[in-house]
């Protein structure tokens, strides 16, 4: 549904433009069709600019793209009217209600005017909005106001959605409000694109995602395959500051250890293949170094230890 090719973008930066910022460097994307695809990474990794892009905001410097079998750079015509786009931060007023902004946006595609309402009327039923669809928008909460974005993106039916933080500054549930819709329209048959920094919602609603940094593909893959390769467990030690470098040094050379990463200034990550077996082995090691950890916790890999993996840096501390 989606494919790219070296997609790149850089920006003029510093003092009168001078220097660029190579905001995305050669990215090669594959979406099938019918998927919910997450797009991660840290800020400034490049993400938004991905999604600018293929939403044809801004123009490439490099690379090529189809979408829904439209050329991006020949046919971008052709590619908006097969495509919605929903920007960070999102696009209602504060003053206009709900039912105005979608009859606004279906007009802005051409439809008539009787059509226009109805088909906003479709809308606040599907995404559930007919009880507050007369107030100004400035009157819902976080969660409403992300369903009207969502709502208008999609007014025009397009194949392919690009979501670009569809749940950021929402509280729970608001975000599983927000979840829902995505996958309700994923089975009536759309591709999802979507961004976003919490990683624990893309492992359980994404089928694939790839993980972004510096403008490139650092990882892709179903959240499985890729937490796969980080074989084994992490046992993360809550340790008083200042204990982390001695800590760090008494387990360094154990031969079950299979990584050591510091997280923050009182927490080690401990790489093991089996955690409930390293947990007494750990303890008594760093007993024989006089450190008494603070907290023990036992987890399996998350979508950040495969960031942290590969970059090195945790997409979550970040
Ligand atoms: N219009 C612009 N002019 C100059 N630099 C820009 C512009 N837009 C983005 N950048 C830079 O390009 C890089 C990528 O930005 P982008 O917004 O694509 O990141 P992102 O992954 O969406 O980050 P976030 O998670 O914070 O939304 C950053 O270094 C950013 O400062
Ligand atoms: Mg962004």
């Amino acid at each position: 549904m989606i494919e790219t090719k070296g997609l790149r973008k850089s920006y003029p930066s510093g003092k009168r433009g001078r220097t660029v910022v190579d905001a995305v460097r050669g990215i090669d994307l594959d979406v099938r069709a019918r998927e919910i695809f997450g797009f991660l990474g840290p800020n400034g990794a490049g993400k938004t600019t991905t999604l600018r892009m293929l939403a044809t905001l801004i123009r490439p410097d490099g690379g090529e793209a189809r979408i829904a079998g439209a050329d991006l750079l020949a046919d971008p015509a052709g590619v908006r009217r097969r495509i919605g786009y929903v920007a960070q931060g999102g696009g209602t007023t504060d003053a206009v209600t709900a039912r105005e902004e979608l009859v606004l946006q279906a007009r802005m595609y051409g439809t008539g005017k009787a059509e226009a309402l109805r088909q906003a009327e479709d809308a606040l039923k599907a995404f559930d909005l007919t009880e507050f669809a007369d107030r100004p928008c400035r009157t819902y909460s976080g969660g409403q106001r992300r369903r009207v974005d969502i709502a208008l993106g999609v007014i025009h039916t397009p194949q392919v959605l690009f979501l670009d933080e569809p749940t950021v500054g929402l509280d729970p549930v608001g975000r599983s409000q927000v979840w829902a819709e995505i996958q309700r329209l994923r089975t009536e048959g759309m591709t999802v694109v979507v961004t976003t920094h919490y990683l624990e919602e893309a492992d359980a609603l994404c089928d694939r995602v790839a993980i972004v940094d510096h403008g490139q593909v650092v990882a892709e893959g179903t959240p499985e395959a890729l937490k796969r390769e980080i074989s084994g467990d992490v046992v993360l030690l809550g340790i008083a500051a200042g204990e982390n470098e001695p800590a760090a040094d008494a387990l360094r050379d154990q031969p079950w250890l299979l990584r050591l990463e510091q997280q923050g200034e009182d927490g080690l990550r401990v790489y093991v293949h089996d955690g409930a077996a390293a947990i007494p082995q750990l303890l008594r090691i760093l007993d024989g170094a006089r450190i008494v950890p603070r907290t023990v916790q036992l987890q399996r890999p998350s979508l950040d230890d495969v960031f942290l993996a590969r970059t090195g840096r945790s997409i979550e501390q970040s």
